[in-house]
């Protein structure tokens, strides 16, 4: 269906293709014509398309019980928070319905912290370049200014720092009163795949100046949690634990769910009648998180995520360091960086039509991996190929 004859309100410019199903890192048009797909539905898929254990546990819980609301007690929900807290070390869980929604929860605990802390204007650092999500709220934290035009965002409730720059924050707690917390994305996926230049120990030196001055240290571990880097939350790189953290997409492998975590001196601020969610950890839901989680946890799936991306990006530096082309981030959540600032988006229209591959391009000039976590070495190896060879023909023809 073209743009025009579409009922669909065009927030978004889709790609010209239908997919009519899917199976591991493939996608399927109705002719049968294969993809590999390096995207997952943007780090959701992280168990493959139709993982059969997540198939199995919707059927059979939607044949069971789909919904009954939090005003009773769900047992899967239950188990889903437990299976979390235990994931992250962390005390207790708010499930939302995605990742702004969580991170909704998540900024909400920052202004009432400050709100318990006698502040009037509290106000949240933010890192240049970031994405939280399309609420007023998370929309608001969100760096790009495209994202935030027209819609009279909080500006003056946050207090935006490059990110990665550890004195900058410093610098901050120095100008600004009523800071009441630090949310950041251990690697930015819609930003451009930025990892900060310090590696994870970047998450140890923001922990400390958040227990300096007595901040929240909250994490936005949408794009990252739920084995994407090879651990299962992201700030497992480091030595530190996050005392708010959100995560969605990979949370249940397509099936939409979003979770705030708290702990230490995050763990009571919302009580009862704080927040809520008519839908949020719904037993369907709740028991795909568990089987997302038994599968992380009782697999190689995440050692498999870190061994691959490793491979991934070596590979691919072997073939495309020759042309000014490097990688960066970490196990699946790959960014491969062309030589120049020239728009390369047409790029996934390319790898799309002559390559069969799915992928995507961020900040112009950086192509975003994002392959499922359970990836077959064959399945690495077509990617290189597909990658090295669009990407050779690209630099080639149009020295973008
Ligand atoms: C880091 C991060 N935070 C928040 C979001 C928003 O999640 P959702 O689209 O599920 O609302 C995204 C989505 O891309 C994300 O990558």
């Amino acid at each position: 269906m073209s743009d025009s004859n579409s009922y669909v309100m065009p927030t978004y410019s889709p790609q010209p293709i239908s997919f009519a199903r899917g199976q591991g890192s493939w996608l399927y048009t109705s002719d049968d014509t294969a993809y590999l797909d390096a995207l997952t539905g943007i780090a959701v898929c992280g168990l493959g398309h139709c993982h059969p254990q997540v198939t199995e546990a919707i059927q059979q819980q939607a044949a069971t019980l789909v919904h009954t609301s939090n005003l009773f007690q769900i047992d899967w929900q239950e188990k889903a928070a437990e299976s979390l807290c235990t994931a992250a070390g962390i005390d207790s869980v708010f499930f939302a319905n995605s990742g702004a929604e969580a991170n909704e929860a998540v900024l909400k605990m920052a202004r009432l912290y400050g709100h318990n802390k006698g502040f009037k204007n509290p106000k949240v650092i933010v890192m240049d370049n970031s994405f939280h999500g399309r609420t007023f709220l998370t929309v608001s934290a969100t760096a790009n200014p495209k994202a935030r035009e027209g819609f009279f965002t909080l500006d003056d409730d946050f207090i935006r720092v490059p990110y990665g720059d550890i004195d900058a924050i410093k610098k901050a707690a120095s100008e600004y009163d009523e800071i009441t917390a630090i949310l950041l994305e251990p690697i930015q996926g819609e930003g451009g795949l930025n990892v900060p230049k310090a590696g994870f120990s970047y998450l140890d030196q923001v922990r400390a100046v958040c227990d300096q001055h007595d901040w929240l240290f909250m994490l936005d571990e949408i794009q990252t949690g739920n084995g994407r880097t090879g651990k299962y939350f992201a700030f497992q790189h480091s030595l530190v634990k996050p005392d708010v953290l959100s995560t969605a997409k990979g949370l249940a492998n397509g099936f939409p769910i979003g979770a705030c975590l708290v702990s230490g001196k995050a763990r009571d601020l919302f009580k009862v009648g704080s927040h809520g969610s008519t839908y949020g950890g719904t037993p369907l839901g709740s028991r795909v998180v568990n089987t997302v989680y038994d599968v992380l946890s009782n697999t190689d799936v995440m050692h498999n995520a870190a061994q691959e991306g490793d491979y991934i990006q070596s590979s691919l530096s072997q073939e495309l360091s020759q042309y000014g082309v490097t990688t960066r981030g970490q196990g699946m959540m790959i960014g491969v960086v062309l030589p120049s600032e020239t728009d390369c988006s047409h790029l996934v229209h390319n790898a799309r039509i002559h390559e069969k591959l799915i992928t995507d391009v961020r900040s112009n000039n950086v192509i975003r991996l994002l392959p499922a976590l359970n990836f077959s070495r064959e399945e690495s190896d077509q990617l290189v190929e597909k990658l090295t060879r669009i990407v050779v023909k690209t630099l080639g023809s149009i020295r973008c």
